[in-house]
């Protein structure tokens, strides 16, 4: 297994340096200064999208190899907690590398070096001799994760024209979705393989390869391009990408830039009218976890089995039913996001969601006949309303809200946020049922439901159909569009 591990990550790094040596080849013989291949915009997303489906399989994996650590490693409860917890700790950490990462290297290379990382991080995760280089291998894939949320929705919003701008970087939370659904799977093939824990996480491999070798093909971001001077091979991207003459967008991004050449960094996030779009991000990072998604997907089936569902197969059957859900609501928030927009789907959402949890509350406080079934409507119910809302409109509206000179840190912030929230709720979940009941921990994210309403309502700004410096225009202007737009 170690050779093999070896082997795959010799390859990457080979067959790395063959595509950079044609590629240059192929400039040298055209003669241009970057002639990017055309591609078709759907496919590049798909291609970063990869990076989606490693963070919901990743996240997912632990559900079910769980059950086999614990028996490989002896893990009591906290330990056990530790060993769910780790991946999410490696994340926070990437979410926060990750801005800097993406403005220094670009997006391309940043997420070919996050597909490194999960290569080597599931490889080595499977060969684990004892319970310590495991949970230091879930560190490091957590920190592919952590950067990889953040990363691949900017190289998305950042490559696609504004019309598909919210379609395109949905795909990805779809793929995090199917990468969560595909976990639940792969654990409950292997486990009925009696293969136990080492395949579960090794097959995560085979996406990470894809992503490498998909990213090879794509283009850097026409932004980040220019924003490093680079005007040539950005405008080569944009015709190449969007097949029609760019000037207005290359106009747009030149002004955009020069007058953030005066301003500086991470700092600028800061500043009055910045403020707002960094609240923005960072409120809806935390309202997406604080109300409880993670508790159903890390632990529905404890859910379902308190709710009466008696055998083991039967919750992770239920659950697998919420998971088909999740992915299918997603499906559909990508053809509605950018017709209904972001700001009816969050508050829709919030409303719908929050009405879910007082129900899964108040089955709970009158513990008595069909709860079972019963919890799995309220929870498909919930999860309907999550996959239509926040879960890809947090994302997408994270990595469009900043101008270009701070998107990747802006996003990088959110994403922070968004796993240390995470890391709170995952954590406190089950010491809040043991504290205070379920119904009232329910009816306790329900009441998260409502502030994230009113959040959205008072300081979300639609950004359907804009372009991302029209949005930029936004904030300067004290959150007033453009009269033209
Ligand atoms: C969230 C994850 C969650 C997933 C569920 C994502 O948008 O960030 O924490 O597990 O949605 O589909």
């Amino acid at each position: 297994m170690q050779l093999v591990g070896l082997g795959t990550i010799r390859f990457m790094y080979q067959w790395g340096r063959v595509m950079a040596f044609q590629e240059r080849e192929r400039r040298r013989t055209t003669g241009a200064t970057h002639s990017p291949r055309s591609l078709p915009v759907y496919f590049i997303a798909a291609v970063a999208s990869i990076g989606g489906l490693l963070f919901g399989f990743d996240t997912g994996v632990i559900s079910g190899a769980l059950l086999f650590l614990k028996q490989s490693f002896a893990l009591n409860a906290t330990i056990q907690e530790i060993a769910v917890s780790a991946v999410l700790v490696g994340a926070i950490i990437g979410a926060i590398v990750a801005g800097r990462l993406n403005d220094a290297l670009g997006r391309k290379k940043t997420l070919l070096l996050l597909a490194v990382i999960f290569t080597a991080g599931a490889l080595l995760t499977a060969i684990s001799p004892n319970l310590v280089f495991f949970l230091v291998c879930r560190v490091i894939v957590g920190l592919g994760i952590g950067a990889a949320a953040s990363v691949v929705p900017v190289y998305i919003s950042e490559i696609a024209p504004s019309r598909l701008r919210g379609a395109l970087v949905t795909f990805n939370q779809l793929a995090v979705t199917v990468g969560i659904a595909v976990s639940y799977w792969v654990d409950l093939a292997f486990a009925h393989a009696n293969l136990g824990w080492p395949p579960m996480f090794a097959s995560a491999a085979i996406p990470s390869i894809a992503l490498f070798l998909g990213m090879l093909l794509c283009p850097e971001t026409p932004r980040w391009l220019a924003s490093k001077g680079r005007w040539d091979e950005a405008r080569a991207v944009l015709e190449h990408i969007k097949g029609e003459q760019p000037e207005q967008e290359l106009a747009d991004i030149r002004r955009s830039l020069s007058e953030e050449r005066q301003q500086a960094g991470i700092r600028e996030l800061f500043i009055p009218g910045l403020r707002v779009a960094l609240i923005v991000g960072v409120g809806l990072a935390v309202f997406q976890q604080f109300v409880g998604i993670n508790t159903v997907i890390y632990y529905a089936p404890t859910i379902f089995q308190q709710a009466g569902f008696a055998s083991a197969t039967s919750a992770i059957l239920a659950t697998s039913v919420v998971g088909v859900v999740n992915v299918l609501a997603t499906i559909v928030a990508i053809l509605l996001v950018d017709r209904l927009g972001r700001r009816m789907l969050l508050l829709g959402g919030s409303i719908i969601m929050g009405v879910a949890l007082v129900m899964l509350g108040i089955i709970f406080a009158h513990n008595a006949g069909h709860i079972g079934s019963l919890t799995l409507i309220a929870l498909i119910i919930y999860i309907l309303a999550f996959a239509l809302s926040f879960g890809p409109v947090f994302w997408l509206m994270s990595a469009e809200i900043f101008p270009t000179r701070v998107r990747a840190s802006g996003a990088s912030m959110s994403s922070f946020a968004n796993w240390t929230a995470n890391l709170l709720v995952s954590i406190t979940f089950l010491s809040l049922i043991g504290i205070l009941g379920a119904p009232v921990t329910f009816w306790l994210y329900a009441f998260f439901g409502v502030l994230a309403f009113i959040f959205s309502w008072v300081l979300v700004p639609e950004t359907k159909g804009r372009s991302l410096e029209q949005i930029e225009r936004y904030w300067e202007n004290r959150r007033h569009w453009d009269k033209a737009a």
